[in-house]
């Protein structure tokens, strides 16, 4: 094991061990963790969406299942009858991630190119947690879903009220890493929903995940051992809204220099691939850190990480006898992407930890309306510069993804 592995293992645990300190611990990193964060660091999405002259509208989306999302129409004209566009974000995270950029976010650059832009949000993350009758700190069974039930429920809820709301048969979407699995998930299991979507656009996609490299591999090989610890001390939420486990994240994560090395460096880019170029101090930790992380469930990880066990993109794995009863098989079915017959598009960078070229291409070659697959010229891109890169999204992902989107709106 190396030194960045290392430091990976060490910050899950401490994690893990915070989360279940007492009430205060709690209150005192509540009380430190306000510190050196910029003020869109600190402003909520409405009022970020406002400050770059954006009209905000905020709707409760229920989903099938019981859960209540939270979700955001932004626009220059809220009444203009423009292609309604949904952002769908990665694995603790949120829709924060689309707007932190401020004027060369995505939200700000689909707005000022006219479309109306829908942000969505998970299940479990701070625009998340309500649920028609469970309790998100109460009731475990609240936090019994991994992405499979994300694109099962919470994108086809969120996407059949845009449809609604603006009278369109069907919509453009966008979606980040976990928010890519989700689509894929709803594309494959829910067919009809190929027709509601025009033009699906993939910033670094995961379906496949044969071909992770250290040290990526090694916290995915280390993954059993941590989901049973997990369960052991009972942690379902993973890093929940200003609890003590974020709250140490932001903490650590917002100290200048430091917190850049430890969060960045230590962390971050051993993960999403090495670029302090797109992504520079001053915004790792006087912005991001502000809203990331959003919480997540145990169950994701876990599915996830039977993924890369598996070496195939299949339902959860609850045990032979479980899944006997669940699926009538011995196994996890497979999720069926020839039967993803909406148009997608692509974009994959080549230095990221997670989302690697090679699975790319082959879950670009299963999919049967692939329109297009780019891998990012820029040789540094990584996982969060889809999202997060300074000035490079303007240069170089931008362009090609708006030609896609007119291409298919109307
Ligand atoms: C240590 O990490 C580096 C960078 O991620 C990686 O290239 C190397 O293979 C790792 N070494 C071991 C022994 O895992
Ligand atoms: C800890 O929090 C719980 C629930 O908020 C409260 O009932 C309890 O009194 C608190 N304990 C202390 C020592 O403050
Ligand atoms: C964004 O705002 C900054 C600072 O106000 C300005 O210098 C820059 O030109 C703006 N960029 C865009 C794309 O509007
Ligand atoms: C997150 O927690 C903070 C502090 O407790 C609270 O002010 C905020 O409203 C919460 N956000 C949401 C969306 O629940
Ligand atoms: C997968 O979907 C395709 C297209 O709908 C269908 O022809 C095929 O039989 C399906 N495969 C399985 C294993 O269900």
């Amino acid at each position: 094991m190396n030194l960045s592995s290392a430091i990976i293992l060490l910050s899950v645990l401490s994690i893990l061990h915070i989360s279940k300190a007492d009430n205060d611990t709690d209150s005192f990193f509540t009380t430190v963790s306000e510190a050196t964060l910029s003020e869109d660091g600190k402003l909520d999405f409405p009022q970020l969406a406002t400050k770059y002259g954006l009209s905000v509208e905020q709707y409760d989306v229920t989903t099938e299942d019981g859960y209540i999302l939270t979700i955001f129409h932004v626009a220059k004209d809220l009444n203009a009858t423009n292609t309604p566009i949904l952002l769908f974000h990665g694995i603790i995270d949120s829709c924060y991630t689309f707007m932190l950029r401020g004027n060369t976010s995505w939200v700000y650059t689909l707005a000022e190119a006219g479309y109306g832009v829908w942000v969505g949000n998970n299940r479990g993350n701070l625009y998340g947690r309500k649920h028609v009758t469970l309790n998100p700190d109460k009731d475990e069974e609240f936090w019994e879903y991994s992405f499979h039930d994300i694109g099962y429920y919470d994108l086809p809820a969120t996407i059949d009220f845009i449809r609604e709301k603006t009278n369109s048969d069907s919509i453009l979407t966008v979606g980040h890493s976990q928010g890519t699995t989700a689509h894929f998930v709803l594309t494959s299991t829910r067919p009809e929903y190929n027709d509601r979507i025009k033009l699906f656009v993939a910033l670094a996609p995961i379906a496949y995940l044969n071909n992770l490299e250290p040290p990526v591999s090694i916290a995915a090989a280390a993954g059993p051992a941590i989901a049973v610890l997990l369960k052991t001390l009972n942690i379902n939420e993973l890093l929940e809204n200003h609890s003590a486990a974020s709250d140490l994240v932001t903490l650590l994560c917002s100290k200048g220099v430091v917190s850049y090395l430890a969060c960045g460096f230590g962390t971050l880019f051993p993960l999403a691939g090495f670029d302090p170029a797109g992504l520079e101090e001053e915004f790792l930790t006087g912005v991001v850190f502000g809203h990331y992380p959003s919480a997540t469930s145990r169950k994701s990880l876990v599915h996830y990480d039977q993924i890369v066990l598996r070496g195939e993109f299949a339902q959860y794995d609850y045990g032979s006898i479980q899944n006997m009863a669940k699926y009538g098989s011995v196994s996890p079915p497979v999720y069926n992407l020839t039967a993803v017959t909406t148009n997608v598009a692509l974009f994959v960078g080549s230095n990221d930890g997670v989302s690697k070229l090679k699975d790319v291409e082959r879950l670009g070659n299963t999919l049967p309306n692939l329109v297009h697959l780019e891998v990012m010229e820029l040789e540094r891109w990584n996982h969060v510069d889809f999202v997060w890169g300074k000035d490079i999204m303007s240069e170089y992902l931008y362009p090609p993804v708006l030609d896609l989107l007119k291409q298919y709106s109307n």
